[in-house]
């Protein structure tokens, strides 16, 4: 690997955003095989080990994972001709070469979209086998009632004929409700939805096994916590790397 700017490295190493990096670095809390540096752009070599924040060593993590609040109107695709990317809305310090999504959300849906660079947690986590609960905020173009609840809850028979497993429809106003599914399929929650004859108006991911969207921002990205990689390596039977 060849040698990148300290800031950057910080970054994917999750210690904050380039702009509190710069901060970090000018405050001379940064040392490079133990001399101070203040030039957040001083060229590092990210495999070599030597570089300590407040005197502690940052351990180089092989692996990088983001946490992105995906907004409306980009694809999931890491490039495309025509049109926007969710690559696109990731932050320049945040934005590692070998990233890419984990499964997808509609070009319409927003929230939750996880990216790695690690392929066999990725393998892992849409493998059918994983069966963690992915939570959506959704509004409907019709009134929820018990019926839809109980619906989710059976399983619903999709228009191909695939029965989608046991789920949960929590109804939370007129025309809109919490969903929880086990499983990814292609579209799966609005025609889900459209099984029901209702047509999904806006969808939202909340949570994926152990990753909470919570109050990031629509746009915003962020590199998970160390709590949250041990989650998701744990959630998918493997140890973290
Ligand atoms: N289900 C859908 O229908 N669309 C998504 O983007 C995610 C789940």
């Amino acid at each position: 690997m060849g040698k990148m700017r300290l800031d950057k490295f910080l970054g994917h190493m999750g210690f904050g955003s380039r702009k509190e990096l710069g901060a970090l670095i000018r405050a001379g809390r940064v040392t490079v095989d133990g001399m101070t540096v203040t030039d957040p752009a001083t060229p590092v070599d990210p495999a070599g080990g030597g570089v300590a924040v407040d005197g502690r060593p940052v351990a180089f993590q092989r692996h990088f994972h983001v946490l992105l609040h995906k907004p409306a109107g980009v694809i999931t695709a890491t490039e495309d001709p025509r049109q926007p990317t969710v690559m696109e809305v990731l932050p320049p310090e945040l934005r590692r070469r070998d990233l890419f999504p984990v499964g997808r959300l509609d070009k319409e849906t927003e929230g939750l979209l996880l990216l790695t660079t690690d392929g066999t947690l990725a393998h892992r986590l849409l493998s059918p086998r994983w069966h963690q609960p992915k939570r959506y905020l959704a509004q409907v173009d019709a009134p929820l009632g018990p019926g839809d609840e109980a619906a989710f809850a059976a399983g619903i028979a999709l228009e191909d004929g695939y029965v989608t497993l046991p789920g949960q429809l929590e109804i939370v106003g007129p025309q809109e409700g919490i969903v929880t599914i086990y499983e990814g399929k292609y579209h799966q929650v609005r025609r889900m939805f459209a099984a029901l004859g209702k047509r999904v108006v806006y969808l939202r991911r909340l949570s994926m096994g152990p990753l909470v969207l919570g109050d990031l921002p629509r746009g915003a990205a962020r590199p998970l916590t160390e709590a949250e990689v041990e989650a998701l390596y744990a959630s998918a039977s493997l140890s973290h790397p």
